[in-house]
């Protein structure tokens, strides 16, 4: 824990949209007491189909001016995408302890019983230098599969705006790919390596041409900012978190944090 952590810390949450949602709601239950604002880069989404420099030079000032409008005790950057890349330039400019989201490879290799596991992240993560090191360091034997999905984050954002058109036929599309059978062993393992992923989790588990464990890593994440922060007061209420999008758009955010995000997701360790 990190000394001089205030009783009630503000904690940053940060997404391009509303996959951090499903990071913020794991924060919560490990933080009730804590006060929460949530920023979605909406004006910017989808990160996966912008450049590497496109994303250092957006988020990079972005959270600056979050840091200096909020005043957060830590922040977290509940995003695959970005995560993979920023994390050392933000530690270097701010003083702010920070916690990033990155693909959970290791737990997922740790548990595959076929040695066979997918990575389902957007083009950017999947292409990223931080994931094939991942690999490198703790694949452990598994043969692992990349799977960058061009639509799923776009998918699941509709689908939490209340967009009921959302076709089994597109999200089969996007996760086919993730499923590997050579005759001899096939994928047991998927790891949701984008935040947006969880948000559809029901609907990824009923289109599985097989049973798959999904590994989400919310939970890991919520564990650091408690190792950060201290354990808190963990019988407190929550209060609802500040939200912000930086589009101005209009939002329910309402609803947005009661989805039915499904709870079978296997937990990160
Ligand atoms: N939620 C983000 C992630 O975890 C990405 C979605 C996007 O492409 O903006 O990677």
């Amino acid at each position: 824990m990190i000394a001089g952590m205030p009783a009630v810390p503000t904690i940053l949450v940060f997404d391009s949209g509303l996959g951090g949602l499903t990071v913020l709601r794991e924060i919560v239950r490990a933080r009730p007491d804590a006060r929460y604002v949530y920023v979605a880069d909406d004006a910017f989404f989808p990160y996966g189909q912008h450049s590497e420099a496109e994303i250092v030079g957006r988020v990079v000032p972005v959270i600056g001016e979050l840091i200096a409008t909020h005043r957060p005790d830590l922040v977290v950057i509940a995003c695959n995408t970005a995560s993979t890349l920023v994390m050392g330039h933000l530690r270097r400019a701010w003083p702010v302890p920070f916690v990033g989201t990155v693909p959970a490879i290791k737990p997922a290799c740790a548990q595959s019983q076929t040695r066979r596991v997918s990575v389902l992240g957007t083009s950017g993560t999947v292409k990223r230098e931080y994931t094939r090191a991942l690999i490198h360091d703790f694949a452990g034997g598994c043969d692992v599969t990349l799977v960058g999905s061009a639509n799923l984050a776009s998918l699941a954002e509709k689908a939490l705006g209340g967009d009921a058109d959302i076709s089994d036929a597109d999200i089969t599309a996007e996760i086919a790919p993730c499923f590997v059978d050579d005759g001899v062993s096939r994928t047991d393992t998927v790891v949701l390596a984008c935040t947006h992923y969880p948000l559809l989790l029901d609907r990824l588990i009923a289109l599985a041409p097989w049973p798959v464990t999904w590994i989400d890593p919310a939970p890991a994440v919520a564990r650091r900012v408690v190792d950060l922060l201290g354990a808190g007061d963990i019988e407190a209420g929550s209060g609802a978190p500040e939200m912000y999008f930086t589009s101005g758009r209009p939002h329910a955010p309402g609803a947005a944090l009661l989805p039915s995000f499904g709870d079978r997701a296997k937990l990160a360790i």
